[in-house]
């Protein structure tokens, strides 16, 4: 599609400052305008249909027109469109949710706070974690863990322990000096010739433990992972890997943060990623499926044993100061709310383990595209890894862009998907897709690797 300077979609150019896009590459492209969208697909400004096979940004769980939360919506904002939960007050939705989201927990999580995204999430536990370590009488234990291609949100907190190149260059990345990273649990990329995953796992458990040894146990805090690593790449963790790692936490006493802004609400085939792999984390951020991303939410739900530590802490300085304006906000709540019963109603999370075993074969079997490094993925989450060289696993050099070039071949084809750094095209369909349309999605791929890979010859 060529754009029109003179079109609506111009406008954007004008007033628009778009996140992680080139803006003067923006200027001359121009923006590729969704105007509406049902169930799987969405629809441009010029009529063409398109399966949006990231559900947006790995958030619309329920596809793009579930009415029922346009209702919950609008009820919500008749009745009661605003009441902050500050200082003793709250609202009805607000409550409830609590209730289902300490319900829903992977162990006993009575407690949840109440933010507006995925990186407020984090930013969050960040500062809750700091606060609990000082309210313990443990001032030192500062230093919070993440892995190497991790994503946790992009706030300057969350940007720390983020650690993508994109994320920091520019903007004077890290700032402080409490972070550190451990080995990505690719067995595909940092597995050893011939290790086993379960050997690997043991290798990349010891790596954390003799980081937290050579740093003093007495100094660090938390460890952040999400339990499948989503814009990191899709990064499944290898077999034990989990079970490693959080034995060598409590044996330190360090706080374990599962990331669930992406796996959270059945995406792995469980509500939470943590019970697929057998995580049972201190603190546990969510965002995106818990509205399926009609309206902004997210919350930090937290175990008993942090909860009263902050507690006692906030009596004896007289407050827990910190907050926003829109926690808890009603309206998100009501959608939240309906959200949960529309997944427990309809069977969402039972859907993602019927129709998985379709997805995940139809995604294996990509594996024999010339351009497919590896096809990897759990419940209705993969990636594809693009490679220059099946055999050495050598990847094209990063001007070539080829994960975006491959992305650009899939739109012609109308399918929407995203390039990942490290050459990886993520797949995260919304949570209803059926098995034809799981077959349509992956007859699109087929078909736009075709068109890759005629583009490539020609360009040789
Ligand atoms: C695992 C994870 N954590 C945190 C975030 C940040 O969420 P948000 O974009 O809502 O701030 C994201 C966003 O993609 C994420 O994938």
């Amino acid at each position: 599609m060529t754009f029109n300077p003179n079109s609506a979609a111009a406008r954007d150019i004008a007033y628009l400052v778009h996140p992680y896009t080139n803006l003067r590459a923006h200027e001359s492209k121009g923006p590729h305008v969704i105007t509406g969208g049902e169930g799987i697909y969405v629809t441009d400004d010029d009529g063409k249909r398109f399966i949006e096979g990231m559900a947006g940004l790995w958030c619309t769980g329920l596809g793009f027109s579930e009415g029922r939360l346009a209702k919950a919506a609008a009820e919500q904002m008749a009745k009661m469109p605003y009441m902050h939960i500050f200082a003793h007050r709250s609202t009805n939705p607000i409550i409830d949710l609590a209730e289902k989201l300490s319900e829903l927990a992977p162990g006993k999580m009575s407690k949840v706070w109440f933010v507006n995204s995925g990186s407020e999430a984090i930013d969050s536990a960040l500062k809750l974690i700091w606060y609990y370590q000082n309210a313990r009488g443990k001032p030192e234990k500062k230093i919070v863990i993440s892995r190497k291609r991790a994503y946790h949100g992009i706030t300057l907190a969350g940007g720390h322990l983020t650690a993508l190149a994109y994320a920091r260059t520019g903007f004077d990345l890290p700032m402080a000096d409490r972070f550190r990273q451990v080995t990505t649990p690719s067995h595909y990329r940092d597995g050893l010739p011939g290790e086993s995953e379960e050997d690997f796992a043991t290798r990349l458990a010891k790596e954390l433990d003799d980081l937290i040894v050579a740093e003093g146990p007495e100094n660090v805090a938390a460890f952040f992972a999400e339990p499948v690593m989503g814009a990191g790449g899709v990064i499944v963790p290898p077999k034990t890997y989990f079970p490693k790692i959080q034995a060598v936490l409590k044996k330190h006493d360090v706080l374990f943060v599962a990331d669930e802004v992406i796996c959270g609400f059945g995406r792995t085939g469980n509500v939470w990623g943590s019970v697929t792999y057998g995580i049972q984390p201190d603190l546990l951020t969510c965002a995106k499926q818990l509205t399926s991303a009609y309206i902004p939410m997210g919350a930090v739900l937290m175990a008993d044993h942090v909860y009263d530590v902050l507690a006692d802490r906030s009596h004896e300085l007289g407050t827990l100061g910190m907050g926003y304006t829109y926690s808890g906000h009603p309206v998100a709540a009501a959608v939240a709310l309906e959200t949960l019963r529309i997944y427990e109603d309809d069977g969402i999370y039972q859907h993602v383990r019927d129709v998985a075993p379709r997805f995940q074969a139809r995604l294996q079997a990509l594996a024999d595209e010339p351009l497919v490094g590896e096809a990897r993925g759990v419940g209705l989450i993969g990636a594809l890894e693009i490679v220059a060289d099946k055999a050495t696993r050598a990847q094209y050099p990063a001007e070539a862009k080829i994960a975006v070039k491959v992305t650009e071949a899939l739109l012609e084809e109308g399918l929407i998907l995203r390039p990942l750094p490290g050459d990886v095209i993520g797949i995260c369909p919304p949570m209803i897709i059926t098995e034809a349309e799981i077959d349509d999605l992956f007859d699109r791929l087929r078909r736009g690797f075709a068109r890759a890979n005629a583009a490539l010859k020609t360009a040789a």
